[in-house]
C-alpha cells in the first residue's frame, strides 16, 4: 500500500520565532496512517531535525547535486542526510522557472538524494498556456519522462511525486479534484509503462496548488490523489491541522 502524506512546503515564509511557533504546535499531530512531512527554510534545518518530538518528518526545499565543494550558498544532499533529513523537494516550478533548473539539472539532483538515502518529492506541473493548448498530459510526461526514467525499478519506488499545475500555485485557482484525478491516473500509468504495474501502484502522487482546508477532502478523495503539498495554507497550525485531518 503506498503511503498517505501531507507536506507542508514553508518557502522562503516566516521569522524563526514564527517558525518554532508554528513548529510546536504541529508536535501534537497524531494522525495515524498520514506521513506528515514539513519542508522549512535550510536555516531552520538544523534546529527542527534537533527538537522534534513528533513523528513528523523534516524535509529540505532544496539540494545541490555534489557532496561538497565550490558551490557557495548550496547545501548538498551529504549535509543533510547528516542532519537526518529524510526528505527533499526536486523541481519546484519555482526552481525551474526562477533559478532556470532544467530536467536534465533536475536528474542530476533526483540521483544524489538517492545516493543519501534521502526520497525526493518530485514536483512536476504545466503552466497556464499548456493547459489552454490541451497539452499538459503530453508536458508532464516529458518533465518525468527526463529526469526519472533512467532510475532503477528500486529506485523510482523511493521516490514521492507532487503533480502541482503552474497556474494553480499561490493563485487560489484549484484544479478540480477531477482534473487533479485524470493527471493522477496518467501519471500512475506512465510508471506502469515504464515499470510495471505493481511498482505504479507502489508509487505515492500529491496535488499541490492552492490546496486549502476547504477543498483537500474533496481532492484527497480521489483514488489517484494520495496527498498534498501544501504552501499558503500550511502557514498556519489550524489550517494545515485541517488538511492533515482530511486525509
Ligand atoms: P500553494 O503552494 O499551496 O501556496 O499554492 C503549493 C506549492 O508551491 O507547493
Amino acid at each position: 500500500m503506498r503511503k498517505k502524506i501531507v507536506a507542508g512546503n514553508w518557502k522562503m515564509n516566516l521569522r524563526f520565532d514564527e517558525a518554532k511557533t508554528l513548529f510546536d504546535e504541529l508536535q501534537g499531530i497524531n494522525k495515524k496512517n498520514v506521513e506528515v512531512i514539513l519542508f522549512p527554510s535550510s536555516l531552520y534545518l538544523s534546529f527542527f531535525s534537533k527538537n522534534n518530538h513528533s513523528s513528523i518528518k523534516i524535509g529540505a526545499q532544496n539540494s545541490y547535486p555534489t557532496d561538497n565543494g565550490a558551490f557557495t550558498g548550496e547545501i548538498s544532499c551529504m549535509q543533510l542526510k547528516s542532519l537526518g533529513i529524510s526528505h527533499v523537494l526536486i523541481g519546484h516550478s519555482e526552481r525551474r522557472m526562477l533559478f532556470f533548473e532544467s530536467n536534465e539539472f533536475l536528474k542530476l539532483k533526483v540521483d544524489e538524494a538517492l545516493k543519501h538515502g534521502i526520497a525526493p518529492i518530485f514536483c512536476c506541473g504545466e503552466p497556464v498556456d499548456v493547459r489552454e493548448k490541451n497539452e499538459e498530459i503530453a508536458f508532464v510526461s516529458q518533465q518525468i519522462e527526463a529526469s526519472l526514467f533512467h532510475l532503477s525499478a528500486a529506485e523510482i519506488q523511493k521516490c514521492i511525486i507532487a503533480y502541482e499545475p503552474i497556474w494553480a500555485i499561490g493563485t487560489g485557482l484549484t484544479a478540480t479534484p477531477e482534473q487533479a484525478e485524470t493527471m493522477h491516473s496518467t501519471i500512475r500509468a506512465l510508471f506502469k509503462n515504464q515499470y510495471n504495474q505493481d511498482i505504479a501502484e507502489s508509487i505515492t502522487i500529491l496535488y499541490g496548488g492552492s490546496c486549502n482546508e476547504k477543498n483537500a477532502h474533496e481532492l484527497f478523495s480521489k483514488p489517484n490523489v494520495d496527498g498534498g503539498l501544501v504552501g499558503g495554507a500550511s502557514l498556519k497550525s489550524d489550517s494545515f491541522i485541517k488538511i492533515i485531518n482530511a486525509r
